[in-house]
């Protein structure tokens, strides 16, 4: 058995803390599972050392094989704003689970949760409920094309929508520790409809929609990026994004699935006060469990089948349990919850930015509400571009290791947010902030 305490070959920054039955665990696991993981991210290979294992979850820590806990600033990417295995969201599954596992057919926990949906979400008037946010992003988009009978799709660089074909292009997230700006695997097809263009750009944005108006269906954008770092959107490029959509009938995507229900009631949309003609949603609306919805406006949602011409559909789609765990978390998730976490982030964000400033150490916390990530320079950040120049490289992974150390789980990732969720409490916070203050004033 390996020593727990030995320092990876080669690597002299990481010391392996006691990960021994985490580090055997992998090992089987690598000879399983590609590279030991169902996602890339997972496996470390952005921050490098041996992956964690973990074995369960309760309020704002995980807990590896080993025993270890962790407070989980990762939050399975952003799903669990209420923290781990909160009572109502694993009560309402399982009390659906007693009365039946799947139907095939409609069920009232999908009314519930879609009438809640659309209630709360200025653009959606009708929404369909898929398995993950890449379907939701690849269906929203055939619906688009299908409903404007255009090929092109415009994206922006660094933003990531799931790992649908045609997205695949100067994508943000895991995509971004490929050599190339894609995946293999792609034939040059399916992105040569597809445009990507500088996030925040309102020059090249006017320029670009005004010359291939006739043939663009639909833009897609995080309206504010969580893969490239956390990046908000300026309101005057939304703004314009909005104006030259409606005049050229091109339909506007927003892509909530990380956004959504994570900052406001009714979106980061209402934030804005701009509505898209579609949005996509996923990881929240899920209570932790995999579900995507895509949904909008009454006219174009009617053009999918069984209404409209546009197919789409799935097998364990609309899953009673899935839906009203995701149910009971959007039953939580009010006013008030907003207020407290934002105010307890605000306040967070403030101090360490303070500090940052105060000691001059060449970084800044870039935030929206409770999407956070630490950013190598210190201008902000307000594209792909800046955000490659912001990477933290070897001194995240170092960063990363020493929270590890201190029992914070962050990101494995540079470019990936990591987020605060409703179980965090202040001494949570503090404790971060210690060791960030540690870390680069010891
Ligand atoms: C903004 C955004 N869109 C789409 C996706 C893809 O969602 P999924 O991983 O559920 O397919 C992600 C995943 O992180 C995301 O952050």
């Amino acid at each position: 058995m390996a020593d727990p305490l030995a320092v990876i070959p080669g690597d002299d920054m990481i010391t392996l803390m006691k990960t021994s039955k985490s580090q055997i665990h992998f090992d089987k696991a690598k000879k399983v599972l590609v590279g030991g993981v169902n996602s890339p991210v997972r496996s470390f290979n952005g921050v490098g050392g041996q992956a964690l294992v973990m074995k369960y979850g309760q309020r704002e820590k995980m807990f590896d094989e080993d025993g270890q806990g962790y407070t989980d600033y990762c939050l399975s990417w952003g799903s669990l704003i209420l923290g781990h295995a909160h009572r109502n969201v694993v009560l309402a599954a399982k009390k659906t689970l007693e009365r039946g596992i799947s139907f095939g057919t409609t069920t009232r926990a999908e009314i519930d949760i879609a009438s809640l949906i659309v209630e709360r979400v200025p653009s959606i008037d009708l929404i369909r409920f898929v398995n993950s946010g890449t379907e939701a992003t690849m269906s929203a988009i055939r619906l688009a094309r299908g409903y404007t009978q255009r090929d092109c799709l415009v994206k922006f660089d660094g933003c990531y929508h799931g790992h649908f074909d045609d997205l695949l292009t100067t994508a943000g997230s895991g995509v971004a520790q490929l050599k190339e700006s894609s995946s293999d695997g792609i034939p040059a097809s399916h992105i040569e409809n597809t445009i990507s263009l500088p996030y925040n750009n309102i020059e090249t944005l006017t320029k670009t929609l005004t010359q291939h108006k006739n043939r663009i269906a639909c833009v897609i954008l995080e309206p504010v990026a969580g893969n490239m770092g956390v990046i908000p959107a300026s309101q005057e490029f939304l703004q314009t994004l909005r104006d030259l959509t409606k005049k050229f009938n091109i339909v506007l995507i927003f892509d909530e699935i990380m956004t959504g229900f994570r900052t406001a009631v009714g979106c980061v949309q209402s934030e804005y006060n701009i509505i898209p003609d579609m949005t996509c949603l996923g990881k929240i609306i899920g209570g932790g469990f995999p579900m995507g919805a895509y949904g909008g406006r009454e006219d174009i949602m009617k053009c999918l089948a069984p209404l409209g011409g546009v197919y789409q559909a799935g097998t364990f789609s609309g899953n009673p349990a899935v839906m009203r765990a995701g149910y009971a978390t959007l039953k939580l998730l009010n006013q008030d919850f907003y207020c407290s976490l934002n105010k307890r982030c605000e306040d967070f964000s403030n101090k360490i930015n303070a500090f940052f400033n105060d000691k001059n150490c060449g970084v800044h916390l870039s935030s929206y509400k409770s999407m956070m990530s630490l950013r190598f320079r210190k201008e902000p950040v307000l594209n792909y571009k800046d955000a490659g120049q912001a990477s933290g490289g070897e001194r995240y992974s170092a960063l990363f290791h020493h929270l590890l150390k201190a029992g914070i789980y962050w990101p494995p990732a540079d470019l990936e947010a990591f987020f605060v969720s409703g179980a965090h409490r202040e001494k949570d916070l503090k404790l971060l902030f210690d060791q960030l203050q540690l870390f680069f004033n010891p």
